[in-house]
C-alpha cells in the first residue's frame, strides 16, 4: 500500500432515480442563461426527457439546445459548440449524453474562457483560465466523465488520425447529476460497450502503478459490482434494479480512474478505435484479457483478489493460480455480455500492429501508469494474441 496519496473530487455527485431533475435548481444556482450540449440522435430516445425540460422551465432558466454531438468526436465539433455559447452569451455548459457528449462539454467549457483552438489544451494542464462550470448528466454506465478531469478528442489533421487527450484538474465537472432511468433507453450493443468501458476503468486503475488505498476501494467495489450484475442487465435491459447498481459502478469507476488514470488497456484501445473505429468499450474488451495476462505476474497478490472480486472460486488454490483466474472471471464475463475477445483478423493488419505499437511507446507516461514494463515487442505480442495470431508456448 502506498502510504501517501491525494484524493481529489471537487464535483458534487447527485446519485439516484430522477437525480437528473435536479438540473433546473443546478442551473439557477450557478447561472444565467446555458448550454445543453447533447446527441440529436440520443435526446429524442431518452426516457424522462420531458421531465428534465420541466425542471429547467420551473427554474425559469434561459437555454440553448445544441444537438451536434455524434461519437469520436473531434476537436472542431466543440470549437463550434463554443462558438454559439459565446454568441448567445451562455456562462453554463450542460452535458446530456455518453461520454463523447460530456468530452465536447468540457471542451466547450474550456474554449468560452480560453483562447481557441482547443489543441492547445491537449496533454496535462495545459489551460490556462477556469473554463464556464459545467453540469454533467451521463446517459450511459460507463463514461465516468462526470466525475473525471478528462477528455478524449479525435484529432483529424493528425496523420493517421489520433485519439488524445485532455487532462487538468479544471475539467472536472462542477455538478454530476447520475440518475439510472436515463440508462433504461441504452439498446443491448451500447449496454454491453459502455459496461465494459467501466470495468475496464475499475480494472485498470485497482492495477495501475498509482492505485492507492481510496481509488483501490471503489475499484474493487465496482468490479464486484459490475462482475455481478453486467451479466444480468444484458438479460433484463429494462430493469431499473440492475441498471442502477451498473450506473453506481461506473460512477466508482469514474471517481477511481480520476484518482489513478488508465494504463496500457485504454492505450492500445484508443488506436483500435481511432483506426479501426472499434467502438470504445469493445476495443478495450477486447485487450482485456490479453493486458492482464501480461500484468498479472507483477503483483499474483493482487490479480487474485481481482479474480475472486470477479467471482471466480480461488478458495485453496495457490496464489500464482489465483491470480491467473482474474483472466478466466474477464473472458466469463466478456462472453456473457456477447463481446468477442478477439480482433476480427480482416480488421488490423500486420505492419498496422507494429505502427500502433510505436505510437504507444511514444506515451511514456501512460507505459510508467501500467503495472508491468512493456516493450514494443509486448506490445505487439498482446496485439498479436488479440488477433489469434499468437502460437501457444
Ligand atoms: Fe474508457
Amino acid at each position: 500500500m502506498n502510504s501517501e496519496f491525494t484524493f481529489y473530487l471537487p464535483t458534487k455527485v447527485y446519485f439516484g432515480e430522477y437525480a437528473s431533475t435536479k438540473v433546473g435548481e443546478e442551473t439557477r444556482k450557478l447561472s444565467q442563461k446555458a448550454l445543453i450540449v447533447t446527441d440529436g440522435n440520443l435526446i429524442h430516445k431518452i426516457r424522462n426527457k420531458e421531465k428534465i425540460e420541466d425542471s429547467l422551465n420551473k427554474a425559469g432558466v434561459k437555454t440553448i439546445l445544441w444537438e451536434k454531438v455524434s461519437s469520436n468526436p473531434p476537436l472542431s465539433i466543440a470549437e463550434e459548440g463554443a462558438e454559439l455559447a459565446r454568441k448567445e452569451k451562455c456562462d453554463l455548459i450542460i452535458g446530456l449524453g455518453g461520454g463523447s457528449v460530456i468530452d465536447v462539454a468540457k471542451g466547450i467549457s474550456v474554449i468560452c474562457t480560453n483562447p481557441p483552438p482547443l489543441s492547445l489544451y491537449l496533454g496535462r494542464d495545459k489551460i490556462g483560465k477556469p473554463p464556464l462550470p459545467l453540469i454533467a448528466i451521463p446517459t450511459t454506465a460507463g463514461t465516468g466523465s462526470e466525475v473525471n478531469p478528462y477528455a478524449v478528442f479525435t484529432n483529424p489533421k493528425r496523420n493517421p488520425p489520433q485519439k488524445e487527450i485532455m487532462a487538468d484538474s479544471l475539467l472536472f465537472p462542477r455538478v454530476a447529476l447520475v440518475d439510472p432511468q436515463l440508462t433504461l433507453s441504452l439498446p443491448a450493443s451500447v449496454t454491453a460497450d459502455t459496461g465494459i468501458d467501466a470495468l475496464c476503468h475499475a480494472i485498470e486503475s485497482y492495477t495501475s502503478n498509482k492505485s492507492q488505498p481510496f481509488s483501490e476501494m471503489l475499484a474493487l467495489e465496482a468490479i464486484q459490482i459490475l462482475a455481478h450484475y453486467l451479466p444480468q442487465v444484458m438479460r433484463d435491459l429494462e430493469n431499473i434494479e440492475i441498471r442502477s447498481y451498473c450506473l453506481y459502478a461506473s460512477l466508482l469507476a469514474g471517481i477511481a480512474i480520476a484518482q489513478t488514470g488508465t494504463t496500457l488497456i485504454h492505450g492500445m484501445g484508443y488506436k483500435l478505435t481511432a483506426r479501426l473505429g472499434i467502438t470504445h468499450g469493445r476495443a478495450n474488451g477486447i485487450l482485456l484479457p490479453w493486458v492482464s495476462e501480461f500484468n498479472l505476474q507483477t503483483n499474483p497478490l493482487k490479480y487474485a483478489l481481482l479474480a475472486k472480486s470477479l467471482g471466480e472460486e480461488v478458495k485453496g488454490q495457490g496464489q500464482e493460480e489465483a491470480a491467473r483466474r482474474s483472466v478466466n472471471g474477464i473472458r466469463r464475463i466478456l462472453a456473457e455480455v456477447g463481446l468477442p475477445e478477439k480482433l476480427n483478423r480482416e480488421e488490423i493488419r500486420k505492419h498496422t500492429i507494429e505502427e500502433f505499437a510505436r505510437e504507444i511507446m511514444q506515451n511514456k507516461r501512460r507505459l510508467s501508469n501500467n503495472p508491468r514494463l512493456a516493450t514494443l515487442e509486448d506490445v505487439v505480442g498482446i496485439y498479436e494474441k488479440a488477433l489469434g495470431n499468437h502460437k501457444e508456448s
